[in-house]
C-alpha cells in the first residue's frame, strides 16, 4: 500500500463532506440544496459562445489562446479588475501589476497557504466558515482557531484574545454574505480587521467572491480598501458573477506579495487557461456584464423569497434562519431536539433533499443541529418542495 502524506490525513474529515455534496449531483431524485452553485439561468452560454467563436474567427486572438502566455493573467483581464471590480469594493488605485489572474479563489487560497503557512502556524477562521478553505488550511497543516462571530461578523475582541492566546499567523475573512451563515462584515468591523492586521503585520485573507450577488442594502467598501501596509491579500472571484466552469479568478495584494505568489503560480501551472480569461474579459468589454448581474440578482431575489416562505411555513418551531442580503446560502439551525444533521445526510434517500451539514463548517464539533442550503440552481417550485420534504421530514423525527 502506498504512503500517503500526513497532509492528506489532516484534510479527510473534511474532504469526506465536499465528496458528499458532490456525489449527489446529477442524482434527479434528489433535490440538491448542498453546492454553491449560480443559477443555471443565469450562465452566460450564448455570449460565450459567440466570444469563442469571435476569439479564433475574426478577432484573430486564436494563437495567443493557444500559446503560454503570462503567469499574471492576460492585461485586459487585470484592468477589467482594476478599473470595474476593485472601485466597487472602495479600492480606486488598484495597479494592474498587481494583480494576478487565478484559476479560480480557491487557487487564490492554496496561493496564499503556499506563502505563507508552515506546519502548526495559526489560522483564526469565522466560525462557521467554508468548507474548503478549512480543507485547504488543514492541508497545509495548519491549526485552525475559530473566532466566534455573531450577526455583523467575527468579534473583534475575540479575534484580539485569540490572537494573543495562539499568535496566529493569519486571519480568514469572508466579508459579504459570509458562506455559510449569510452575514455580512460590518462596515466598522472592516476598518478594525484591517487595522489589526496593521498593527500586529499578520496576513489577512479577505476572500469575497459572493459581493456581487447583493439584493438588498448597499455594497460596503472592502477590508482591503482600508489597508495602508498591505497587510490583506483579496481574493476575487468570476465563479459566482459569471460562470464557475470558467474557473477564471483574480487576487490583488502589495506588489512583493504579488511577486511572490508568481512564483507559485509558475511552480503550480504556469498560468490560468487563456480561453476563460478572454471569454470573462470580452464579456465586460463587450457591455454585457452589469445587465447580465442586475438580471441575476433578480432571479436570486425571487428563490430567496420562495426560500424564505418556506422556511417559515415548514420547518418545526424554534428553528433559526435570517435571510441574508445577498450571496447563495441559507443557514439553518434547527431546535435542540431535531435529529442531527451530519447523521440525517445518511436517510437522504428517504426525504428527497441533500443538503450541506453543518458541522463540516466548524473546527471545534459544532454545528450538528445546523445545515446550509443553497437555492442558487433551482427554481421556486423546487425550492419549496424541497424545503417542504426536509421539514416533513425533521418534524417526522422528532
Ligand atoms: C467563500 C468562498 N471562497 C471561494 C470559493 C471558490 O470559488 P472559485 O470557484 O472561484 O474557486 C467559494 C466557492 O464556493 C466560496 O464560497
Amino acid at each position: 500500500m502506498m504512503k500517503y502524506a500526513e497532509r492528506m490525513n489532516t484534510m479527510a474529515d473534511f474532504a469526506n463532506v465536499t465528496r458528499l455534496a458532490y456525489d449527489a449531483t446529477g442524482n434527479a431524485e434528489i433535490i440538491n440544496f448542498a453546492l454553491g452553485c449560480p443559477a443555471d439561468e443565469t450562465l452566460p452560454v450564448e455570449a460565450a459562445g459567440e466570444i469563442l467563436a469571435d476569439i479564433f474567427g475574426k478577432d484573430k486572438r486564436g494563437l495567443e489562446a493557444l500559446k503560454y502566455n503570462n503567469p499574471r493573467g492576460i492585461l485586459q483581464l487585470r484592468k477589467i479588475a482594476a478599473e470595474i471590480m476593485l472601485p466597487k469594493r472602495g479600492v480606486m488605485d488598484a495597479d494592474p501589476a498587481n494583480i494576478l489572474i487565478t484559476t479560480g479563489g480557491l487557487e487564490t487560497l492554496n496561493f496564499v497557504c503556499q506563502l505563507f503557512i508552515n506546519k502548526g502556524d495559526v489560522v483564526l477562521i469565522e466560525s462557521p466558515t467554508f468548507m474548503q478553505a478549512i480543507q485547504i488550511f488543514k492541508m497545509f497543516e495548519a491549526e485552525c482557531i475559530p473566532v466566534e462571530c455573531d450577526e455583523h461578523g467575527m468579534i473583534i475582541e475575540d479575534l484580539k484574545a485569540k490572537y494573543e492566546q495562539y499568535h496566529a499567523k493569519m486571519v480568514y475573512v469572508i466579508p459579504s454574505f459570509q458562506n455559510p451563515s449569510g452575514t455580512t462584515t460590518s462596515l466598522e468591523r472592516r476598518k478594525a480587521i484591517a487595522e489589526f492586521g496593521s498593527e500586529h503585520d499578520i496576513v489577512i485573507l479577505e476572500d469575497d467572491p459572493y459581493v456581487e450577488l447583493r439584493q438588498r442594502n448597499e455594497n460596503l467598501p472592502s477590508i482591503k480598501s482600508f489597508d495602508k501596509t498591505g497587510n490583506v491579500i483579496f481574493a476575487d472571484s468570476f465563479s459566482k458573477c459569471v460562470a464557475p466552469g470558467l474557473r477564471v479568478g483574480y487576487v490583488y495584494a502589495d506588489a512583493e506579495t504579488i511577486y511572490r505568489i508568481y512564483d507559485a503560480k509558475t511552480a503550480t501551472n504556469s498560468h490560468t487557461s487563456v480561453i476563460p480569461q478572454m471569454i470573462v474579459a470580452e464579456y465586460f468589454a463587450r457591455g454585457l456584464y452589469e445587465e447580465h448581474i442586475e438580471k441575476a440578482r433578480e432571479i436570486y431575489r425571487v428563490k430567496f423569497d420562495a426560500a424564505t416562505a418556506a422556511l417559515e411555513k415548514y420547518m418545526p418551531e424554534g428553528t433559526k434562519f435570517q435571510r441574508p442580503d445577498g450571496g447563495l446560502f441559507y443557514w439553518v439551525e434547527l431546535p435542540e431536539n431535531a435529529p442531527d444533521t451530519t447523521e440525517m445526510t445518511k436517510h437522504v434517500s428517504e426525504f428527497g433533499v441533500n443538503y450541506t451539514p453543518g458541522a463540516g463548517f466548524f473546527v471545534n464539533g459544532k454545528g450538528h443541529n445546523c445545515m446550509r442550503l443553497s437555492f442558487g440552481s433551482m427554481s421556486p417550485e423546487v425550492i419549496t418542495q424541497g424545503i417542504k420534504q426536509l421539514g416533513e421530514y425533521i418534524k417526522s423525527k422528532m
